[in-house]
């Protein structure tokens, strides 16, 4: 597993512990995606088998459940401390509970739909792992997915950027995206959020879990730097949701 990877892991291990009380932003994600969702979505009759990037606590399992009569239901999570709190809050037999990273599926032919709230962007390489559940599931299949798009903090100074994960750009993964195979609709929402000093905003980020970095730091003096920010942060989160249908092989 690269170095990479296992500081996600680490970092949503300990997010575990208090992620149900801070993730106020992925729980206004999901109710958005999942009102999105509800208006494409027509047949919501049929059994459908389940399988969820990135599933957390559980949260949005328990969400998606009640809108949808569910058959198989795969959970998978690269933190194997938030697959044991999802383990301890749903008690439901038809759910598989996979201590995993995303990155390493290669066949997503088993499922009718494919959801994933606020995780996907936490991929090595998402448009690689687009392109394989796109190529790999069936036609009538739904992928239906959030995360934050490259858009994100516009409006937080250039020198704190590299303290934060890098979003992808919307512009590449709309390219992969077949109008003959598939219906999609997408679209943007701007979540914005105010904190007291830089320091709590990366503060907030490390109680989810979500502190993580993919960019290099360097030159910088550290805590220290990020103590001197003394400024309030007022920063928006610009949220992609996608909903995709396979309409032909
Ligand atoms: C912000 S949380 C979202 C959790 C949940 N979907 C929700 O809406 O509350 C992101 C989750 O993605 C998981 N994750 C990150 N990278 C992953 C990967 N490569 N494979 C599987 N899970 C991953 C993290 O461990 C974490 O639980």
């Amino acid at each position: 597993m690269s170095v990479f990877k296992q500081k996600v892991e680490y970092s949503f291990d300990r997010g575990s512990v208090n992620y149900d009380s801070y993730s106020k932003l992925q729980k206004d994600v999901l109710k958005e995606l999942l009102h999105f969702f509800s208006q494409e979505f027509k047949d919501n009759k049929i059994e459908k088998s389940l399988l969820e990037l990135g599933s957390g606590t559980g949260e949005s399992f328990k969400m998606i459940s009640k809108k949808l009569s569910l058959k198989k239901i795969h959970l998978i999570d690269i933190s194997k401390k938030m697959i044991d709190k999802s383990r301890i809050k749903i008690l439901d037999k038809r759910v598989g509970f996979y201590h995993k990273d995303f990155d390493t599926l290669q066949n997503f032919g088993d499922f009718d739909l494919i959801f994933s709230n606020m995780s996907i962007h936490w991929s090595n390489d998402l448009s690689k792992l687009l392109k394989r559940i796109l190529n790999t599931i069936k036609k009538n299949s739904h992928l239906i997915v959030s995360f934050p798009n490259s858009k994100s903090f516009n409006d937080i100074e250039e020198s704190q950027k590299k303290y934060i994960n890098h979003f992808p750009e919307i512009g590449d993964l709309i390219k992969i995206f077949d109008n003959d195979k598939f219906f999609f609709k997408l679209k943007e929402k701007v979540h914005k959020q105010s904190f007291r000093n830089f320091f709590h905003f990366l503060k907030n980020l490390k109680l989810t879990g979500a502190n993580v970095s993919n960019n290099k730091i360097s030159n910088s003096r550290g805590i220290f730097e990020i103590r001197d920010y003394k400024k309030t942060i007022n920063t928006s989160f610009n949220i992609s949701y996608l909903f995709l249908k396979k309409i032909r092989d």
